[in-house]
């Protein structure tokens, strides 16, 4: 093609040099497809291969192409040595009529090509969060709009870690991170992997995210003389999976539709432009009740005082600083179905808030005459017409934890209090841990020693249990 090239214009021979890359590339390709239809074939030769003539676009037998199957599913392949299963996945699932769009990590290359994902999936791979070919023609988005469903296998350590994070730092997590689609994972790795406590804390926090999980099976391991539970499930077991979960539609999260508003912090009194009154309340349990309702569907509304905290995830943040803006963030956002008061709110505030800086000097201390704060839990609980369903309280106490909480119940007319011991030595106030009491109607409940996060998924819990008794 290039002999004459002397008589060629310089855009003759570019297109001449382009013609010539494209057909190598096709011949490439060609001979790669044929070579993974041979390893199929044989691989597949003793159990249920298709006997249905070839068709066009991808491998014999194969059904049709993605964008005409009416069930898609989006398959990322992680890596580990289990993704050579994932490839016969692939053609089980086109098989029976899906179709099929494959997203590969760079850990997955390590272990099978995209080249031989696409000749089976009859499809582009997608591969790089930033590839300018798939951003903008098919982003991490569409990805995910265009699956009925999402299938991770094998769902390596480190991929569950990143989902159960929310990182999203290569097209395989973004689209995780931005589906609303159910996500069914297919965890492979070293058994000692699979029992380490941080794989295990990230399938708790995934499976109460919502996502399913098929296997891992007990059995062999790829590495010589290892055996446990880790071992990929077959693909199809993975394909029983999928099916089930598209048969039934998601859950809905049992809160879903419920308006839940929660305070949280300390609440800050000035004195005058610089000094203030305030408490050492850090706002880690109203924060992580803000979290666990909003994890179960509840719409959430949190009033905050000043904080050292990032906002819940999917909680809308109403910042306040002194009582009175609490109480009146709390009236804007009424009605709601539940209202839980977790804020250390001050008693107290100065008569007469200083508009200058109070100077010393005089000899003699200011007089900070106070007054009492409006009671917010109080004030809700008792409305006539805006009473939240259940009304829960907070008792922080230093002694007598149960006794004053039962009272405090009485007394604020709420549903529930939750009592716990904030003397210094109970480290609550700022810590990650938290002892509790609930104390309601029919008698007290201790909770053992938790995490405010555990404290806040356990409140929340009896909270869905109560709806659900009254239904
Ligand atoms: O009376 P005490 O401060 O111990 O009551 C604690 C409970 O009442 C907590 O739930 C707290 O959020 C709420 N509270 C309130 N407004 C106040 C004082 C307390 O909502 N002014």
């Amino acid at each position: 093609m290039l002999r004459n090239m002397a008589s060629l214009t310089v855009r003759q021979l570019d297109d001449a040099l382009k013609e010539q890359l494209r057909r190598r590339a096709a011949r490439n390709r060609r001979s790669m497809e044929e070579e993974v239809r041979a390893i199929l074939r044989s691989a597949a030769s003793d159990v249920d291969a298709p006997a249905s003539p070839p068709e066009s676009a991808g491998l014999p037998g194969a059904p049709p192409r993605t964008e005409t199957a009416t069930r898609r599913i989006l398959l990322i392949i992680g890596g580990g040595i289990a993704a050579y299963k994932s490839l016969d996945l692939i053609r089980r699932l086109r098989e029976r009529g899906f179709g099929v769009r494959v997203v590969m990590t760079n850990a997955a290359q390590q272990f099978v090509t995209p080249l031989a994902a696409g000749a089976i999936s009859g499809d582009k791979v997608f591969t790089d969060l930033f590839d300018s070919d798939s951003e903008f023609d098919v982003g991490h988005i569409r990805l995910s709009r265009e699956a009925n469903l999402i299938v991770v296998a094998p769902a390596t350590a480190d991929l569950m870690a990143k989902i159960a994070n929310g990182h999203a730092d290569d097209l395989a997590t973004a689209v995780l991170l931005a589906t609303d689609k159910r996500v069914l994972l297919a965890p492979a790795m070293n058994p000692r992997m699979w029992s380490n406590a941080a794989t295990q804390r990230n399938l708790t926090q995934l499976r109460s995210d919502g996502i399913a999980f098929i296997g891992p099976n007990q059995g062999e391991m790829a590495e010589r003389g290892e055996h446990g539970v880790g071992r990929m499930a077959e693909p199809l077991e993975i394909v029983a999976a999928l099916e089930g979960l598209l048969a039934k539609p998601k859950a809905q999260r049992p809160l879903a539709g419920k308006r839940v508003i929660v305070t949280s912090g300390p609440t800050y009194e000035p004195i005058d432009p610089v000094r203030f009154i305030g408490n050492r309340s850090s706002g880690k349990q109203g924060h992580a009740i803000a979290a666990a309702a909003a994890a179960q569907g509840a719409e959430v509304v949190l009033v905050t005082g000043p904080v050292a905290l990032p906002d819940p995830s999917g909680v809308s943040v109403i910042r306040i600083e002194s009582a009175r803006e609490m109480l009146a963030a709390v009236e804007k956002a009424l009605p709601a179905d539940i209202a839980i008061f977790a804020a250390a709110v001050a008693d107290w505030r100065v008569v007469e808030t200083q508009n200058q800086k109070i100077k010393k000097g005089s000899g003699q201390a200011p007089p900070l005459a106070l007054t009492e704060n409006p009671d917010i839990l109080a004030t809700v609980a008792k409305s006539a017409s805006k009473r939240p369903a259940l009304v829960i309280g907070f008792a922080a106490e230093t002694e007598q934890v149960i006794q004053h909480a039962k009272e405090k119940l009485a007394k604020k007319g709420c549903d529930w209090i939750v009592a716990n011991d904030v003397s210094p030595e109970s480290g609550v106030f700022g810590g990650d841990r938290n002892t509790v009491h609930l104390v309601t109607a029919s008698g007290v409940e201790s909770w053992p020693p938790q995490s405010k996060d555990q404290v806040a998924k356990s409140l929340i819990a009896r909270v869905v249990q109560a709806l659900e008794k009254k239904k």
